[in-house]
């Protein structure tokens, strides 16, 4: 089925999203406490919570973007991680904070933690999702942080993408897809 703007239901408003994001921000502002963070957005679906989230973020802070992909456009994952753009600085010794848009079968982020632990000794890393699909997981993985738990829908908006349409949403919405 195609996903339409007229079809689209309202899952979480412009506002749910920015009052959850302010309360992941004083919850990572208090974690770190003022030590630098390195804040890896994960493209190209994140962009949009990354931007909104690093705003309320008040310590000394670099971001980072990386590109990875796992769907071929329709509604449903390959199954397989492409890492499409990866280059990082160096991580020894940093605190790192992964910004990710959704966590689904678990695939991305279980590949992108091996990735850093492999690549990286650092000080600490954490993964920050703003929605987590705990129903759909097919690996062991959970984000540290994530803004709200969602059933198995398939979500747009707020850099949600179907066929690269709807990222621009301010809210995150769903259509039935059978
Ligand atoms: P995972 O590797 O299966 O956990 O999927 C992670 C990636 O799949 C996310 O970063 C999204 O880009 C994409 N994804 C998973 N579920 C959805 C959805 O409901 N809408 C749009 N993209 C999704």
């Amino acid at each position: 089925m195609k996903i339409k703007l007229e079809n689209l239901k309202v899952l979480f408003s412009e506002d749910q999203i920015q009052t959850r994001i302010k309360e992941l921000a004083t919850e990572l502002n208090k974690f770190y406490k003022g030590e630098e963070v390195y804040a890896i957005c994960v493209l190209k679906g994140a962009v949009l919570f990354a931007i909104d989230l690093v705003k309320s973020l008040d310590m000394p802070l670099k971001m980072e973007f990386i590109k990875l992909s796992s769907y071929a456009g329709g509604t449903t994952t390959t199954g397989k991680v492409n890492a499409v753009d990866i280059s990082l600085p160096d991580l020894n010794g940093k605190n790192v904070l992964i910004i990710e848009d959704i966590v689904d079968t678990g695939l991305t982020a279980k590949f992108l933690l091996e990735f850093i632990k492999i690549n990286f000794k650092t000080k600490s890393t954490k993964f920050c999702s703003l929605l987590d699909k705990k129903i759909t997981r097919k690996v062991e993985v959970e984000p540290d942080y994530y803004g709200f738990e969602i059933d198995n829908k398939f979500v747009v908006g707020y850099g949600l993408d179907y066929e690269g349409y709807f990222r621009n949403l301010r809210y995150i919405g769903y259509a039935e897809t059978k």
